[in-house]
């Protein structure tokens, strides 16, 4: 059976040998070469997306965005190649990740904790918390959704004279509404890999991760890779941390 501690093991292909992951002592392997680049190129082609759609949606707001696109005609051309190359990274990476964001009973239990994980009451996430935890499951299982609704409703709005008026205003609507929420989400997305939580976006970067941050942010998963108990491993820092205490004074 899955469990939500299951290691994120994926076969190596020509993008990851075209770079290098490079793990000193004391960090773990995350994501390797081909998660990094479709990552990036999800990225990229989001941003790329966003921004010429805000420039022609709402051109009275953000009519600056269009000059860095040629112009309105050219990012009007643009957006649908933009948005286009966004899912289809994104449909790699979902196959890519499509085993570890699978849903166990484990993230059941953990959504039971969210408001310790969101109040930052709890120095460390629950036990159980395995290589993704059930809110970046949820916002994944959100964004493949997102990529579906934009597709579709994306086809409606290019190709307006086969599907009509009705079905192309739906379809501004959805869109708008899909993009809105996705944004909202990936607001919050970049705040906890940079600043929310220090030493995530290594993960992205280098591809590894301090052993602290594993047995703090994902202990299930530390304890499936190194095969070490992630309290002890705490308790272990803690003292290595705490200087010994003082000799006894004498006045
Ligand atoms: C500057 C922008 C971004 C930064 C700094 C960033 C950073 C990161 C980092 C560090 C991780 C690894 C987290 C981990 O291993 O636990 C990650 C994962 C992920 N990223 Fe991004 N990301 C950015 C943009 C995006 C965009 C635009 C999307 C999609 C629309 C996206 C989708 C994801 C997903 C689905 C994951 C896996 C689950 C999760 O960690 O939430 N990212 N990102």
């Amino acid at each position: 059976m899955a469990t939500s501690a299951d290691r994120f093991v994926h076969r190596s292909n020509p993008i990851d040998r075209m770079g290098r992951t490079v793990v000193y002592t004391g960090e773990l392997l995350r994501h390797p070469v081909y998660t990094r680049f479709l990552h990036w190129m999800v990225g990229i082609f989001f941003f790329l997306a966003l921004l010429s759609g805000f420039g022609i949606y709402l051109p009275w707001i953000f009519r600056f965005f269009t000059p860095l696109f040629g112009g309105g005609a050219t990012t009007r051309f643009l957006h649908p190649w933009f948005g286009l190359a966004f899912v289809f990274f994104f449909a790699l990476q979902a196959i890519n990740w499509l085993q570890v964001m699978r849903w166990t009973p484990d993230d059941s239990r953990w959504m039971k904790h969210i408001k310790q994980y969101v109040t930052r009451s709890d120095s460390v996430e629950s036990p159980e918390t395995g290589f993704f935890n059930a809110g970046q499951k949820m916002q994944f299982w959100e964004i493949v959704g997102g990529c579906v609704a934009y597709v579709i409703t994306g086809v409606i709005m290019w190709l307006p004279e086969i599907f009509g008026r009705i079905l192309v205003a739906i379809s501004y609507v959805v869109h708008d509404i899909s993009a809105l929420v996705m944004l909202f989400g990936i607001f919050f997305h970049v705040y906890l890999s940079t600043f929310g939580e220090p030493g995530t976006i290594q993960a992205m970067t280098r591809g590894t991760v301090s052993e602290g941050w594993a047995w703090t942010h994902h202990p299930s998963w530390y304890k499936a890779v190194t095969g070490r108990d992630p309290a002890e491993a705490l308790e272990e820092a803690k003292r290595r941390n705490t200087p010994p205490p003082l000799p006894p004074r004498t006045l």
